[in-house]
């Protein structure tokens, strides 16, 4: 059996198990490379609080129990060579420490050199180059941060290897920093912080105005956490995003004309609205609006949460769907399809797209004797009305990174 085949039949969990087959993989790709370490990084899915990252608003993410592993060991010279058992056709990568430059790779080895080179912009320089092997079970372009989670995972490795005196708040905002400077998308910090910070069985709500969190217990005893793959990701994804960007710092700069403001999640709806008529353009005012009623939502999500009032966090949820789908238009079709097929499923709390948007993932809170039920009638309708099949998982939430 090939080692790619091996790993398609591992079970999500199975940590031991995927260790001993990326350390086989590991020394089938670099027969003369040093022993190496493994180490993990979860991926992540946010519960509400979408668009509000970078808007200094609130967001409500938790770590899955699946992301990235790495095989990895240091290196005498400084040459980097990667494999990865996700693109064994791409074989092993060849690259060194003077070529990690912004702008200039293609391939999925842009972040963990993005990484390298954010440690290199920090002053943390490696004095050696490194052999690395991949692994993730997160599925590609899912909108359940495999990008992020490898900045973490390669943020992880790098500190452990080489003894860098860094905090795991220090890794998300490594990792951030890399993907908006060397792979140009301009990210807020939620991924990577949901990544570094992920605790079992908690969901982080984080004030990205501060960094300030607080872990919230997500105990789901009759309930289930389903995500459902859409399996679509439109290409708009990356250029759409930096657009909202721009448009949420065009509504700040409005505003800030009439009062000292440094991002929309400083408002309040009502405040908001009390500025209405500096919103000559329409589409500017329903961004806001969205990054604003996001905010609420989520800190009243929470609130909900905490008190047991699981109806009304799935409400909230939904409405955020809502709000995404109308106000913010990131949402899409297929989306849109599965999100409404699950909303008329009995035992669904709430359902609503997660992560960037333009395709990739929505999240449920269903029933647990409805998860089945949920599964067949939204996969049913998903294949009816749009000829496509979707994908289920049930996930758990996970702890952050670790070495193995
Ligand atoms: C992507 C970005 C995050 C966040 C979400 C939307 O996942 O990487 O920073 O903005 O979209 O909530």
């Amino acid at each position: 059996m090939t080692i790619d085949n091996r790993m398609a039949q591992v079970a999500a969990g199975d940590m031991a198990t995927i260790k001993d087959n990326l350390m086989t993989a590991y020394k089938e790709a670099f027969p003369d490379g040093a022993e190496p370490q493994v180490y993990f990084a979860p991926g992540r899915v946010n519960l509400i609080g979408e668009h509000t990252d970078y808007n200094g608003g609130h967001v409500f993410p938790c770590a899955l129990s699946i992301g990235t592993y790495a095989a990895v060991s240091k290196r005498a010279d400084r040459r980097l060579r990667f494999y990865s058992l996700n693109f064994p056709k791409e074989g092993v990568l060849l690259s060194d420490l003077e070529e990690c430059v912004p702008g200039k790779d293609t391939k999925w080895i842009a972040y963990p050199k993005g990484v390298i080179w954010a440690f290199a912009q920090r002053g943390l320089e490696l004095d050696c180059g490194l052999d690395i092997c991949i692994w993730g079970n997160i599925p590609n372009g899912s909108g359940l941060s495999s990008s992020a989670s490898l900045e973490v995972l390669t943020g992880y490795f790098l500190r452990d290897l080489y003894g860098f005196e860094l905090t795991n708040i220090d890794l998300a905002l490594i990792g951030q920093y890399s993907e908006n400077h060397y792979n140009g998308m301009n990210c807020g910090i939620m991924d990577q912080f949901a990544s570094a910070m992920g605790k079992q069985d908690q969901a982080i709500f984080l004030d990205t105005a501060d960094l300030s969190y607080e872990y919230a217990p997500v105990s789901l005893a009759h309930h289930k956490i389903v995500i459902t793959n859409s399996k679509v990701k439109h290409k708009l994804v990356d250029s759409q995003y930096n657009v909202r960007r721009q448009q949420c710092e065009e509504a700040v700069a409005l505003l800030s004309g009439r009062m000292q403001l440094k991002a929309l999640g400083e408002l309040s709806f009502l405040q908001l609205e009390a500025n209405r008529d500096l919103f000559t353009d329409e589409i500017l005012w329903k961004r806001a609006k969205h990054a604003v009623t996001e905010n609420e939502r989520t800190i009243l999500a929470v609130e909900a949460l905490k008190a047991g009032r699981l109806e009304e966090f799935g409400q909230l949820m939904n409405q955020s769907h809502i709000s995404l789908r109308d106000d913010y238009e990131v949402s899409c079709e297929e989306i849109d399809v599965l999100v409404e097929e699950a909303w008329k499923v009995e035992g669904v709390l709430g359902s609503r797209i997660t992560g960037g948007g333009f395709g990739g993932c929505t999240v449920s809170i269903v029933e647990n004797g409805a998860v089945e039920n949920f599964q067949k009638s939204v996969g049913e309708a998903y294949s009816r009305r749009l000829q496509r099949e979707a994908e289920f998982y049930i996930v758990e939430i996970g702890n952050g990174p670790s070495k193995l």
